[in-house]
């Protein structure tokens, strides 16, 4: 890597004021954009480098997973190594949880063994942000409830920016279980500061004429707005947020909203198609869609790791310089 590029790293950190990363609602588009070529810039340093990079050298980053997680935890894991932080690993199942420690108590344990960041996961909406008031080392929302996922968010608009270029005036299609996606809002916010139109389409018990308010196009046939989508995330129905089910059948979901062969004929010729994992293959996305050439699903989730990389440089560095950091920008 050239003196340039360390010369921008150095100056996206010295300009980050964001101790953490609890959602994409309260980001600018300029913080988006930084955080977005960070990744690029992190994860190209360290594949032409072909070895750790040091600049979380000496710092621990916990994971702290209280839901099942494949693609976030390993990812936060793998891309706090590659900076050359050192790791603690924090399921709830197996831990002193079981013997009636609170969730904060808990977190500040696992802060006191030198923590510089947490990363959580929980069930509860607003946990992380909650964190963030109790300890002093930068918090990360890995996915809390149904309310934001922002390095999901990221992650998938990084691949759409590699694909196209930029976001502006591209129309992206958020298909499937509105209501309960974390993924989905977190979307929402950061396609819609980059200038993307954003349709949510799912049936109307998942999806609310609500988002209107916020710019936000509803659809509730799959095939109305196929032809005018430039890409297509698919989100997984979330069966363990659901009191009822939404549906008569999946039999029937699958018929109306999964993107199969059929409907992928009638799509943009150069329709991008995406889904946040885990997938439902034969549910959301039928697998020659899941493997076919206009699927990105899996650059999706290499792009997990340069987010996370961005996410956790710039949270640590700001939260290391916070003496510097007015209270108004503490966030
Ligand atoms: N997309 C996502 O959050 O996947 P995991 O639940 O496997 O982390």
């Amino acid at each position: 890597m050239g003196g340039q590029l360390s010369e921008e790293l150095g100056t996206w950190a010295a300009s980050w004021r964001h101790r953490h990363l609890l959602g994409l609602e309260s980001l600018s588009a300029a913080d988006i954009t930084t955080l977005l070529d960070t990744a690029e810039v992190l994860s190209g340093r360290f594949k032409s480098q072909g070895q750790k990079l040091d600049l979380l050298s000496g710092k621990t980053v916990a994971n702290l997973f209280f839901e099942n997680s494949t693609r976030t935890r390993n990812s936060f894991s793998l891309a706090s190594k590659r900076l050359g932080a050192d790791t603690i690993e924090f399921a709830s199942s197996g831990s002193s949880v079981s013997k009636g420690e609170t969730f904060i108590d808990t977190a500040k344990t696992i802060e006191a063994m030198g923590a510089d960041a947490v990363v959580v996961r929980h069930a509860t909406p607003g946990t992380a942000s909650l964190l963030s008031e109790h300890l002093d080392c930068s918090v990360l929302n890995a996915g809390d409830g149904a309310h934001e996922h922002p390095t999901q968010g990221l992650l998938d608009i990084l691949t759409i920016r590699q694909k196209r270029g930029s976001l502006r005036g591209l129309t992206v299609g958020l298909v499937g279980d509105i209501a309960h996606s974390r993924t989905a809002r977190s979307n929402i916010w950061g396609l819609q500061k980059l200038g993307a139109h954003v349709i949510v389409c799912g049936p109307a018990t998942l999806v609310s004429r609500k988002w209107e308010a916020h710019g936000v196009e509803v659809a509730h046939r799959l095939d109305d707005i196929l032809p005018k989508c430039d890409v297509l995330n698919l989100l997984r129905i979330q069966f363990e947020r659901q009191a009822i089910r939404p549906f008569p059948s999946v039999r029937e979901y699958a018929l109306l909203y999964a993107m199969n062969a059929e409907r992928m004929r009638r799509a943009k010729p150069d329709v991008l198609i995406m889904a946040p994992g885990p997938i439902n293959r034969g549910v959301e996305i039928t697998p020659e869609v899941a493997d076919g050439p206009h699927s990105v699903i899996l650059q999706q989730v290499g792009n997990g790791i340069a987010v996370r990389m961005a996410g956790l440089w710039l949270s640590i560095n700001a939260n290391c310089n916070k003496a510097g950091v007015s209270a108004s920008d503490r966030s």
